[in-house]
């Protein structure tokens, strides 16, 4: 039998030096998925710059200089969401996605923003879970094709306790190597997927599941970051049951629990909160929605409360979370908001100096949304050459067709409502629709998407601004 593998052999040293990449690579980075907003890109490569240049002071000099957060101002679909999410993607940090103005609404009322924090060391850890376990996974599946063939041939024979005569001895070598030679042949039947129907026994653990935990909401639990149900489920003790079942089942049931023996948990929460407190970003969107008058009655929380509520995260404090302590010193802030009719000096004054990289988003041309459809990795154009390349389709969207497409889309913005750069995915959502339903009965051929073919599919809802409204 396979000689049990400690927890986290096959973990990897992680560094924690000073991120590699310099603001100008980033912005290269960013470049590959957004077109155009320079000035967003570089302010963003800038602050995330910062921070690992203000991680790098002492505790003393770190106390004197605030972090750079960021608020970015501009239209809706421009860029916004996109350049954070693409961002914490090139850090591969821990990264939510916050309305800032949820915490005014009825029924969030008292929902604590240090909710945030906790939801991202969720993330943090659920991520780092399983990057772990995909680090284990092929230690696992040894240990468990063990198992399996424990299983299925015994291991090895008892040795007889005194060997009187030699031929005992000998028997017993005998059988032995022939244990091992059918031992190794069941491998191969396993390995080559012969066995999967055979039925085993195995003992598997009873989860304490079954036990309902009631607690009504808003006793505060959740607040306090306790999972009751998880802390019953770890006092139980947890029971062993005999169930057969064929050899695929045991399989998946055998590596998830050599999977588990080898995580260490512990190892894995202390890197999720040190991932959250050196590299997290919280996105705070719709900042806007929190600044100005607060509406005087009714059960708003009012908005410069919440404001000073943020406060404390984004200067720096102490968040208490199921995991532990979590230090919010060096969590990258990014807001983001329309900002019409409004501006950020009308935030409350502390919370203005802790934001102190302002940017504006442009609104976008004709130009940007052809460049948009073609040259981010991730283009819309691609996405659904792919979807239907799955089916066989090849689609081939000529330059007049996309010039098409991006005129409409600017004319479409002007005249109904400015959407960004969403008009392009309902305009090639109304023009592929056809040959995304068709697709299967395509196989093999190749649809040309030029300006006529655009023309056509989107003339008739064009020239009805009512109807457009409601289908593009
Ligand atoms: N400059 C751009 N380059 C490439 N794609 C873009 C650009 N701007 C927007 N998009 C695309 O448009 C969609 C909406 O963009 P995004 O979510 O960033 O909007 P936003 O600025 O956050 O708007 P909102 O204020 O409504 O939240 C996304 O799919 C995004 O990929
Ligand atoms: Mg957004």
């Amino acid at each position: 039998m396979a000689e049990p593998l400690q927890p986290m052999q096959c973990s990897e040293q992680t560094e924690s030096a000073l991120p590699g990449l310099t603001p100008k690579q980033i912005v290269e980075e960013l470049d590959k998925y957004i077109i155009g907003q320079d000035d967003a890109k570089k302010a963003v490569a800038i602050a995330l710059r910062n921070r690992a240049r203000r991680r790098m002071l002492d505790a003393e000099m770190q106390e004197e200089v605030y972090p750079k957060n960021i608020i970015m101002i501009g239209p809706t679909g421009v860029g916004k969401t996109e350049i954070a999410r693409r961002l914490a993607r090139l850090e591969e940090a821990p990264f939510i996605k916050v309305e800032a103005s949820k915490f005014t609404e009825v029924g969030y009322v008292g929902r604590d923003v240090e909710s945030i924090i906790r939801d991202l060391v969720e993330m943090s850890v659920t991520r780092e879970r399983a990057k772990k376990t995909v680090e284990c996974h092929t230690l696992a599946e040894e240990s468990a094709e063990e198992r399996l063939l424990d299983l299925l041939v015994p291991p090895n024979l008892v040795r007889p306790l005194a060997t009187i005569e030699n031929r005992r001895e000998d028997d017993y070598q005998d059988q032995n190597a022939r244990l091992k030679t059918t031992r190794e042949r069941f491998r191969q039947m396993l390995r080559d997927g012969k066995l999967e129907d055979r039925m085993v026994e195995l003992d598997v653990q009873e989860r304490a599941s079954n036990v309902v935990v009631g607690v009504p909401p808003g006793i505060g639990f959740e607040e306090l970051g306790i999972d009751l149900k998880e802390m019953v489920e770890k006092i139980m003790p947890s029971k062993k049951k005999r169930k057969s079942m064929n050899i695929a089942e045991a399989r998946q049931i055998l590596i998830q629990e050599e999977v588990d023996r080898l995580l260490d948990m512990d190892q894995i929460v202390h890197e999720a909160i040190d991932r959250v407190e050196q590299s997290g970003i919280v996105f705070l969107d719709e900042i806007d929605k929190i600044v100005g008058r607060d509406s005087g009655s009714g059960p708003d929380v009012s908005r410069s409360g919440v404001q000073r509520d943020i406060l404390p995260l984004v200067e720096g404090s102490t968040v208490f979370t199921k995991y532990g302590m979590v230090r919010t010193d060096h969590v990258l802030f990014i807001a983001a908001g329309a900002f019409h009719g409004s501006s950020p000096s009308e935030l409350i004054p502390e919370l203005q100096g802790r934001f102190p990289i302002r940017v504006e988003l442009n609104d976008l041309d004709e130009e940007d949304f052809k460049r948009i459809l073609i040259e981010p990795k991730n283009s819309l154009l691609r996405q659904y050459a792919a979807l239907l390349d799955t089916e066989k389709v090849v689609i081939e969207f000529t330059e007049d067709g996309v010039e098409e497409m991006a005129q409409m889309a600017a004319e479409l913005n002007r005249e109904t409502e400015n959407i960004g750069a969403r008009r392009l995915h309902t305009i090639l959502e109304s023009i592929l629709k056809d040959v995304s339903y068709e697709a299967p009965d395509l196989a093999g051929q190749t649809v040309k998407i030029d300006a006529e073919y655009v023309k056509e599919k989107l003339s008739g809802i064009v020239a009805d601004t009512d109807l457009s409204r409601y289908i593009l």
